[in-house]
Parts: structure tokens; C-alpha cells; sequence
């Protein structure tokens, strides 16, 4: 099965409005879109429905960096899933190693808000990743699987269809320090594994895996061609037009 590449930005809490715009009209602009390549944008909220409305008719997914669990309803603050399909994503970013550390987000929180955003239909990108002690430790294989049963527990098979798992190793976010695309790879094999343990060889060959962490112009293609890396989440390096549409026309040379 060919799974397409893909390169998603996480713009995390980081731009005002007029940066965000000056992001999208680049990648607008100068994004060459033919390229047999998924984009995937994940503003802020706020953010949203401008980066939208530039990007109309590029073939650019759209994203929130979190949701509710809940459907709708008396949530002060909170963006449900039906607001996020309602301002044109398509797609919602889960259980980032950020949303579990600093808001507490333990595995049936992230569980939840899977089921809440499979109900609307938005297609799910699952962070998963170890932290700096677990890898020392040795439990990297355990925590993988604990965060993908936990996360797809009482989902059915069925609803599986375009999820996006990215694998981001806690200790590469935002450090300069990434580990040997090899590494990165086995682990993604284990997902994969997990995955067909899970549901079936099937499912498990059509889920994009991600790798995530410090992916810069420079080491993207050495991520983007071990053969079970299907993308790149990206963090810093999407915040600069430069480097993101480096990453945007690196990633396979
Ligand atoms: P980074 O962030 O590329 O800045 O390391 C990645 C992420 O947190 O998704």
C-alpha cells in the first residue's frame, strides 16, 4: 500500500494574526502544490478561519492543536469539534506530550477526546512520545503501546480510516537533539505492530505515521525516507516561511 507523504506545521502558541497571515500567503504563494504531498496546517484557534480563507483551494489541510471532550454545551473556553469542523478543519492534533505535561492530560482524557472528534469526523493526529527518563529506563516499547491502547481504546476498526499517528519523542521537542532516523523508525514499526495487534495488517499499513522533534530543513529527508516514516510534525522550523518551505521541497532530496 503507498500511504502519501505527509509534513504538518504545529504552529503551537506562537504567532499573532499578522505573522500567522504572512506564514499562509507564503506557503500560498510559493508552495508549489503538485508535488504528490499532504500539507496539514494546525494554527491556533484563532487563527483559523484567516489562515483558511488564504488557502482557499490550495490543498491544505487544516487543523486545531486540541479539542473538547465534550460534544457541546456549558464548557467555558472550550472548542468542541463540531466548532472545529464548522470553521473548516478537517483535521485535530491529540495528546500532544505539551497537552499531557501542562494541562494534565492523562490517557482517558486523550481517549475521549479521540471518540469526540471521530464523531464529527475529523481525522485524528495522535502524538505519542517517551519522555527523557523512560528512554533512559528502557520502557520506550511500553509507553508507546500503553499511549496507543489507551488512545483507541473502545474505538471501532471502522473508524480508523485516515487517523495519523506522530511519534515525538519528548526529549526531541523543541531541543535541537533528535534521535538517529533509525531509531525513529523502529519505533514506528512498533506502532505499526501495535496497531495490527490492535485491529488489522490492513489498518495498520493505511495509518500515516509521523515522526516529530527538532525536524529542520537539514534532517528532514533522512527521516522522510526510512521506509516506515510516512511525515514530519513540525514544531519551531514551521514558524519561518524559509525553513518551512525548505522542508516543504527538502524532504526527498
Ligand atoms: P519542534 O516541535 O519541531 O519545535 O521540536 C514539534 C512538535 O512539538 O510538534
Amino acid at each position: 500500500m503507498t500511504r502519501v507523504p505527509v509534513i504538518a506545521a504545529n504552529w503551537k502558541m506562537q504567532l499573532t494574526e499578522g505573522e500567522a497571515i504572512m506564514l499562509a500567503e507564503s506557503i500560498r504563494e510559493d508552495w508549489d502544490s503538485g508535488d504528490s504531498l499532504e500539507v496539514i496546517l494546525f494554527p491556533s484557534f484563532l487563527h483559523i478561519p484567516i489562515v483558511r480563507d488564504i488557502l482557499k483551494g490550495k490543498p491544505v489541510g487544516l487543523g486545531g492543536q486540541n479539542l473538547s471532550f465534550a460534544e457541546k454545551g456549558a464548557f467555558t473556553g472550550e472548542i468542541g469539534a463540531f466548532q472545529l469542523v464548522d470553521s473548516g478543519c478537517s483535521h485535530v492534533l491529540i495528546g500532544h506530550s505539551e497537552r499531557r505535561h501542562y494541562f494534565h492530560e492523562d490517557y482517558e482524557t486523550v481517549n475521549r477526546k479521540v471518540q469526540a472528534a471521530i464523531a464529527a469526523n475529523l481525522h485524528v493526529m495522535l502524538c505519542i512520545g517517551e519522555s527523557t527518563d523512560e528512554r533512559k529506563t528502557g520502557v520506550t516499547e511500553m509507553v508507546i503501546i500503553d499511549q496507543l491502547e489507551s488512545a483507541f481504546a473502545g474505538i471501532n476498526q471502522d473508524r480508523l480510516a485516515n487517523m495519523y499517528i506522530a511519534y515525538e519523542p519528548i526529549w526531541a521537542i523543541g531541543t535541537g537533539h533528535t534521535p538517529e532516523p533509525e531509531e525513529a523508525a523502529h519505533v514506528h514499526q512498533i506502532v505499526r505492530k501495535t496497531i495490527t495487534r490492535l485491529y488489522s495488517e490492513q489498518i495498520a499499513k493505511s495509518i500515516r505515521i509521523l515522526y516529530g522533534g527538532s525536524v529542520e530543513p537539514r534532517n528532514i529527508a533522512a527521516f522522510m525516507s526510512q521506509e516506515d516514516v510516512d511525515g514530519v510534525l513540525v514544531g519551531g522550523a514551521s514558524l519561518n516561511s524559509k525553513k518551512f518551505l525548505q522542508c516543504l521541497t527538502k524532504w526527498r532530496t
